[in-house]
């Protein structure tokens, strides 16, 4: 089957029997077992739930993969992969990941003795002085908030020449277009919460890998750390996860076009979207995924004022997150990477001028028309 129709129909085993045509909810928390010395496949939630495993097997098969482990956030899936390190490891990170991906990185490492390097382009890095430390390398492609793109076949081979992991936050792309695996990454995670589910009505995250000896200790974590996907929620993916393709196709139509109107406006200082061929990384994008998504950076020039801007925006809503049919405009300095230092934000290009929009499956000309009005109420 092909990527829509395995969304559709992938994960599935029989169930109960009854034929739904969709997978069953199963609000049990606990499972009864045949005898004392013979165990079913499900006893605890925690440990399984059939709903959770179906659409871990869903996010597994669209990804081609092997394995597939649902959690309660794109934070838990994260958390979980930091899991497998041990005291004196040390991770390579690029320079602008999700500030809760940074908050876990400068404020958790250091209880547990772990070591970070953030590193400001993959692409030109110098592998040959990795310390032997180096267990893990953790790369957001395209990254939030800048869309700055990582050549991820190049940082996994250089990784998997000296024993080092590559684990790729695909939040932004989905394995629709981008398959990480294929291109040489050991862990793929993803917030759920955002084009997988699309509607900005639950959180999920997803970690999908092939290595069997990984995926046993991650879902020996799993067990343990406890932070699983409900099965309401599982539910909830699954039926997200159908129209995947359908969704990111608009979601990307849109972006696209707003990213070219942006870029010819005189209000508009920089615009960052991989799908623009200005893009600093646009050919590395091309060698590596099949489309650009929905979420496009930009800064107003001076004249214009961005509080105003966004005030003025009557489809784009106000708020964090991204991925869901809806528009959305929110401000990383102080919403979504108020975590990083100022200094930091500063230094990494996370100012106070850069806005972030979730491009949504909204009419095309109703979003083109909706930044055109805000952008000339902001005039100053
Ligand atoms: C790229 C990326 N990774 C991870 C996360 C964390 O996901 P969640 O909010 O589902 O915990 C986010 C959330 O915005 C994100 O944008």
């Amino acid at each position: 089957m092909r990527y829509e129709s395995i969304a559709v129909h992938g994960g599935k085993e029989e169930d109960s029997g009854k034929r739904a045509v969709n997978y069953p909810i199963y609000l049990s928390s606990t499972f009864a077992q045949p005898g004392l010395d013979q165990f079913q496949e499900f006893a605890y939630t925690r440990g399984g739930n059939p709903t959770r495993s179906h659409v871990e097997r869903l996010a597994a098969d669209l990804e081609g993969a092997q394995y597939g482990l649902a959690l309660a956030s794109g934070m838990a899936a994260t958390s979980l992969v930091f899991g497998l390190l041990r005291q004196g490891d040390k991770v390579l990170i690029n320079n602008n990941v999700y500030g809760g991906t940074w908050r876990y990185v400068s404020n958790i490492f250091s209880n547990h003795g772990i070591e970070y390097e953030v590193v400001s382009d993959f692409n030109n890095y110098d592998f040959s002085n990795t310390a032997s430390n180096v267990k893990m390398i953790f790369i957001e492609t395209p990254s939030n908030p800048l869309l700055e793109i990582t050549d991820i076949r190049k940082v996994s081979q250089e990784a998997r020449k000296r024993g080092i992991l590559t684990v790729v936050d695909n939040t932004f792309l989905t394995s629709y277009f981008q398959r990480p695996m294929e291109l040489g990454a050991d862990i793929v995670v993803y917030s759920a919460t955002k084009y997988y589910a699309g509607h900005s009505d639950i959180l999920a995250g997803l970690v999908i890998l092939n290595q069997e000896e990984l995926y046993l200790k991650l879902k020996f974590l799993q067990n343990t750390y406890g932070g699983i996907l409900s099965p309401t929620d599982a539910f909830l993916l699954t039926r997200g996860i159908k129209t995947l393709s359908l969704r990111l196709d608009k979601h990307q139509k849109n972006a696209l076009l707003a990213a070219q109107y942006l870029k010819r406006h005189k209000a508009v200082k920089d615009v960052y979207y991989p799908g623009l061929k200005s893009h600093k990384n646009y050919d590395i994008q091309r060698s590596q995924a099949t489309g650009d998504g929905g979420v496009l950076s930009l800064r107003l020039n001076d004249g214009w004022d961005s509080k105003r801007f966004t005030a003025n925006l009557k489809i784009f809503d106000l708020a964090v997150s991204l991925g869901g049919v809806e528009s959305l405009i929110c401000h990383p300095a102080t919403m979504t990477h108020e975590s990083y230092a100022p200094e930091l934000q500063e230094k990494i290009g996370i100012d106070s001028k850069l806005l972030r929009l979730s491009i949504g499956i909204e009419h095309e000309e109703d979003i083109l028309e909706d930044i055109s009005s805000a952008l000339k109420k902001a005039k100053l």
